[in-house]
């Protein structure tokens, strides 16, 4: 890994990614991006990791895609090169994703960021779907998934004009689920990582499955869904610690069987 830095038990059962392309402010360069893909399915089998945290570093998340590296591109090349299938798999990692973002999270690390589970921000954040300035428009899911999340008026603003949203303004809109001091992002994130990390992998990762249906299906395929996964975490042995813990008032333990 050249363009990363992982870090498989940073705290127990909790991996750390951290994009590493520094000064040009971890632009998303299509080796980084299988770098990215390659962590996550090595992470997802890794029976230890429970929460996965993405971070860049205090100066940027990503600002983007790399420009330098498709300015001369046809329209041809970019479909051979059909960068966006190793994007995928940030979106099909079963366990639970928290992006730690400082910085600037533009164009694609906005839609980096948003293909993430939870997002903890630094006050120094900053969220935005540049594009349009440099010609182009977001590739990498930043029409869908920056509409669903603020709604139609605010992402049309957004992406038509490239304006940039605060750390607050993001919070406002429901894009990041909390603000804290720049010194203080990280360890933010792995608070909300060890929570997590402490309750069952299973129930967790069906959880999470149930959830990101809601933004891919209709109500009544999602709610079968939702209910089979209800179901199945009935199958676990976490289900039998967990409710037997609650009966016998103790704290349960779980093995993530
Ligand atoms: N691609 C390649 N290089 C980038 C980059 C990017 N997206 N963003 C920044 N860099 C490079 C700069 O070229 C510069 O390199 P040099 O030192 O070699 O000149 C270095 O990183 C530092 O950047 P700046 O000097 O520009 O730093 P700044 O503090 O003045 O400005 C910024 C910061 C506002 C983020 C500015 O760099 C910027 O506007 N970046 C581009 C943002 C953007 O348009 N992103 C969308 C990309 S397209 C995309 O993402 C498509 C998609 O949907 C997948």
């Amino acid at each position: 890994m050249e363009l990363i830095k992982v870090t498989e038990q940073k705290e127990p059962h909790v991996a750390l990614i951290e994009l590493n392309r520094p000064k040009e402010l971890n632009a998303l360069n299509p080796q980084l991006m299988q770098e990215v893909r390659d962590a996550l399915i090595a992470l997802d089998k890794n029976e230890a990791v429970r929460v996965i945290i993405i971070t860049g570093n205090e100066q940027a998340f990503a600002a983007g895609a790399d420009i330098k590296q498709m300015a001369d591109k046809s329209a041809i090349d970019m479909l051979l090169l059909d960068q966006f299938t190793t994007w995928d798999q940030i979106r099909k990692t079963k366990k639970p994703i928290i992006a730690a973002v400082s910085g600037f999270a533009l164009g694609g690390g906005c839609e980096f960021v948003m293909t993430c589970d939870m997002v903890i921000a630094s006050e120094t954040a900053k969220f935005g779907q540049p594009e349009i300035k440099i010609g182009t428009i977001p590739g990498a899911g930043g029409t869908q998934r920056l509409t669903k999340a603020v709604g139609k008026a605010k992402a049309m603003e957004l992406i038509l004009t490239g304006r940039f949203l605060s750390a607050e303004e993001a919070h406002f809109y429901g894009l990041v689920n909390k603000v804290v001091p720049k010194e203080m992002y990280l360890h933010e994130a792995f608070a909300l990582a060890k929570e997590i990390a402490q309750l069952s992998p299973v129930a967790v990762q069906l959880a999470k499955e149930a959830i990101n249906r809601s933004f891919e299906t209709h109500l009544d395929e999602g709610l079968t869904l939702e209910r089979k996964n209800f179901y199945l975490t009935f199958a676990s042995a976490d289900q039998k610690e967990g409710m037997k813990a609650f009966i016998e008032k103790r704290k349960a333990e779980f093995k993530g069987q």
